[in-house]
């Protein structure tokens, strides 16, 4: 038997860590990426009423063959609306006489917000109900036709609605039961800030008896699908969630949706807000690489991914259609409550309430309490120590594993701060396995190093080795019952994941106590050892996809913030959650001090390998660089009509950190003018894209060549001028036509103010001095009217106190190009996916 001092051979720190990467290889990569064998047209006959995911592909096949299908042209307005009621009349054919099958097509105009004006965008839906069911509460499904620019939309969201028809499809040809009707809405306009389904909650006959939603959505493609956001008040959906086959969730994504850490959103906010639907939000998240652009396309997409999202939405559909809950949840006097839930390793998932989660995130915590009380009073006696050396030889411990987490947040950052200086950050965009020598091996050295020194130099004092190094883990459990316990104040539900590690630490150290193991030799470690392994297993899951998430994420955060921070800062997190108490194991060994430096000596390898072209951000194809560019013309005129300014640009919306690549490609072409020199305020500059206003880190180039305008330019038409009973206000009337998607500028000169419109009144009352408002038109290019009511002082006359201007966007149609905008587009590197179109911007006085 080892006595307390004797050290293992070094050798074995080499197994001890090949042990626990094997696990994460082995196990943990392997449920993450797991994916259902997906069924064929061979098997439809066998698997009556699954889910056939051949049939799914063989639709999405066809509807991404139409290419891009942007709002307002023919491949969405026209082409995708017949091929899905074509796919819809055929799937009524093979229904069963159980089913009433209903088929609408919306044709929808609004103006939902301060900004956002649409007309003539199309949804098409299907009611599926039993003909025997009276309920007055739907189910609905939701998913989008419509793609970005360049994009097929093969994952976004092409995948979805194949997968709402087959699973149309199945539920219809089937004998029920269902007890709630279903409507299945096919959205035609999700990628215009929302519009189809807020034309759908707000005018169509179904929506107010919709009370569920189930949203099915993409920020990636393929993989499988993520439940990122319940209406958080539904802990009965989760309930059903965790009975699919293949559940993927966790409270923590929901979490960063509520905190707006997430660049997206879904139309799952419109039937929340708008609606008052509760819900579940379902959305593909890997290979994020590709989501809008020409990328996210059938043949990236893999027809497993159709079998496993098909296989969960079945079980929702038939549970929630069948669920009792359904009845009477609505009613008014329905709690709401937060969840926390989450999957382990996609195998079962965990759902309690948030006073649940108090109460045992506390219990939790008060048991490991008693255990190290209970374990520190054994040692001292043990050791026969009286209670002052022995307090001050724990406080030591404290203070140097507090000093180790602070070394572990603070070393990683600072890496992620320096790669940024020296113009390396995003090196891991495509390689990704640099994360883990640039940004966990320092959190892993920064963790052990202290205490392997501190260890080395009390190797002489009275208490064993074995227990020396069980107060580090004492003192590392304690850290995280402070963070637990905090976090549970805060009401922040990912406190869970805190309290994870403490509840496992604390079932070893239970363990330890009854039978003792903690006298003899090392044998304390295997209980640790054996409990660290459902955590480790957990955390590196979770790291694994929220990386697989954040990764592609940083291609389209902006620019102004370091992405290499947000990375390390997920490493630091989950090194301390899943490596504390693995970490202090090492010094069980010979030459611990080496052992951990070992981790100093990869980062500084990484280090170097990321500043090297194998940390290139950047690869063509699989992970390519987004921009946003436009050529544009932009002319003002005076109160008179003459022109005021004639200029003409290249404009560029930059997405990542890496801006150098834009501006090389413009130093080329002339000056660089940074897009804040040309809007002079802003707070007023729009930050929506589909317009040609400026966001910030944007660049503009003047050029001597115009865009090529086609016939259909942007016509605003002032048809009568009224004084208003007061006068000093005129009604101006306009009609405005042109491409399908526009934006409206509107500007009032002080002292001069707009005292009523057309659009919403509300924001009028803001006291903002312009206004910005999208456009866009689906089916109908009829002309748009609106009016603006000007008050103006007498003293500053009656005309030129109201500027009006138009842009005009051309982002789908095929026209011709300027030479030096085919030039300028050239000139990116291989690796850039970008979306560029033609735009206008006219601007008149009245
Ligand atoms: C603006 O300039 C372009 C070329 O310089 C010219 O073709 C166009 O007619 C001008 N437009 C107006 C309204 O002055
Ligand atoms: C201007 O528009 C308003 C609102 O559409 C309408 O009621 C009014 O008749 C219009 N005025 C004229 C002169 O056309
Ligand atoms: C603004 O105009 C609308 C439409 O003509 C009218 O219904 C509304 O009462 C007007 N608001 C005010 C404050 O005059
Ligand atoms: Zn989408």
């Amino acid at each position: 038997m080892l006595r307390g001092n004797e050290k293992l051979n070094w050798y074995y720190a080499a197994c001890f860590t090949a042990f626990w990467i094997m696990l994460y290889a082995a196990i943990v990569v392997k449920q993450v990426y797991h994916l259902p064998i997906p069924l064929t047209h061979k098997d439809a006959a066998t698997h009556a009423g699954e889910f056939i995911a051949e049939r799914a592909q063989d639709f999405l096949l066809k509807l991404t063959s139409l290419g891009p299908r942007v709002v307002g042209s023919e491949a969405n307005e026209v082409q995708a609306v017949k091929l899905l009621m074509d796919e819809i009349s055929e799937i009524e054919n093979q229904k069963s006489d159980y089913f009433d099958f209903e088929v609408d097509k919306q044709v929808v105009s609004d103006q939902y917000s301060a900004t956002r004006l649409y007309q003539s965008v199309q949804n098409v839906m299907v009611k599926l109900s039993a003909r025997t069911s009276k309920s007055p509460n739907y189910l609905l499904i939701n998913s989008h036709f419509d793609s970005k620019p360049t994009s097929p939309g093969a994952s976004d969201d092409g995948a979805m609605v194949s997968v709402m028809l087959e699973l149309l499809r199945v539920l219809a040809a089937s004998n029920g039961p269902l007890e709630h009707p279903i409507v299945f809405l096919f959205n035609g306009a999700e990628e215009e800030v929302l519009s189809g389904s807020v034309g759908f909650v707000r005018q169509h006959k179904w929506a107010k008896n919709c009370k569920v939603v189930i949203n099915l959505d993409a920020a990636g493609s393929g993989g499988r699908e993520l439940l990122f956001r319940s209406a958080a008040n539904s802990p009965w959906l989760i309930n059903y969630y965790s009975r699919v086959p293949h559940p993927f969730t966790n409270v923590l994504a929901e979490e960063l949706f509520q905190f707006n850490l997430i660049p997206s959103d879904t139309d799952f906010r419109v039937f929340r807000n708008f609606g008052r639907m509760q819900g579940l939000d379902l959305a593909y998240a890997y290979n994020g690489y590709v989501y809008h652009t020409k990328f996210d396309s059938f043949s990236v997409f893999p027809k497993a991914s159709l079998q496993n999202t098909g296989d969960n939405v079945l079980s929702l559909a038939k549970s929630i259609g069948n669920a009792p809950e359904m009845r009477n949840t609505m009613t008014s006097n329905y709690q709401p409550e937060y969840l926390i839930f989450f999957d382990f390793l996609g195998w079962f998932v965990l759902s309690y309430t948030l006073n649940t989660s108090i109460i045992i995130n506390l219990v939790v915590c008060a048991a490991a309490l008693v255990a190290i009380a209970i374990s520190l009073y054994f040692v001292a006696t043990k050791a026969n120590l009286s209670w002052l050396p022995f307090t001050t030889y724990c406080l030591h411990t404290l203070i140097i594993q507090i000093l180790s987490l602070v070394l572990a947040t603070g070393i990683p950052l600072l890496i992620a701060y320096f790669m940024d200086i020296i113009g390396c950050s995003m090196s891991w965009f495509s390689a990704n396995w640099l994360i883990c020598g640039l940004y966990f091996c320092p959190a892993f050295f920064a963790l052990g190093i202290c205490p392997a020194i501190f260890l080395e130099s009390t190797k002489k004092h009275v208490l064993s080795l074995n227990f020396r190094i069980q107060l580090f883990m004492h003192s590392h459990c304690l850290l995280l019952i402070i963070l637990t316990i905090t976090l549970t104040f805060l009401h922040i539900r990912s406190a869970y994941m805190c309290m994870l590690p403490v509840f496992f630490y604390a079932a070893a150290l239970i363990v330890n106590l009854i039978t003792q193991l903690h006298y003899i030799g090392h044998w304390f470690a295997i209980p640790v050892i054996m409990s660290q392994i459902m955590p480790f297993m957990y955390f590196t899951y979770i790291a694994e996809y929220i990386f697989f998430i954040l990764i592609p994420v940083s291609g389209r955060n902006g620019s102004s913030t370091n992405p290499d921070l947000v990375i390390s800062l997920v490493a630091i997190i989950i090194t301390i959650l899943c490596s504390g108490f693995l970490i202090p194991l090492y010094f069980l060994f010979r030459k611990a001090r080496s052992i951990i430096t070992c981790f100093l000596a990869a980062t500084v390898v990484f280090i170097i390998l990321a500043s090297t072209p194998i940390g290139a951000p950047y690869t063509a194809q699989l992970a390519p660089q987004r921009y946003s560019i436009q050529h544009t013309n932009q002319i003002y005129h005076n109160l008179d009509g003459s022109t005021r300014s004639n200029e003409s640009a290249i404009y560029v919306y930059q997405q990542d950190r890496h801006t150098e690549t834009a501006e090389d490609v413009i130093n080329r072409f002339g000056a660089i003018y940074e897009a804040s020199v040309v809007c002079n305020d802003p707070s007023t500059c729009l930050q929506n894209r589909p317009s040609i206003f400026y966001s910030p880190n944007s660049l503009w180039l003047p050029v001597n060549e115009s865009p090529i305008i086609p016939r259909e330019k942007p016509v605003l038409t002032l048809t009568s001028t009224t004084v208003l009973n007061s006068t000093n206000t005129r009604r101006y009337n306009y009609t405005l036509t042109g491409p399908d998607h526009m934006a409206i500028f509107i500007e009032p000169k002080t002292p001069a103010k707009i005292v009523n419109w057309s659009f919403d009144e509300a924001i009028l009352a803001t006291g903002r001095k312009n206004f910005a408002i999208t456009f866009s038109y689906g089916v109908d290019s009829k002309a748009f009217e609106f009016f603006i009511d000007l008050e103006h002082t007498t003293n500053n006359g009656s005309l030129g106190n109201l500027e009006i201007g138009i842009a005009g966007n051309w982002i789908h149609q095929k026209i011709q190009r300027a030479q030096i905008y085919e030039e300028f587009l050239k000139s990116f590197p291989d690796y850039v996916a970008s979306v560029s179109w033609i735009a206008s911007y006219e601007s008149w006085l009245f």
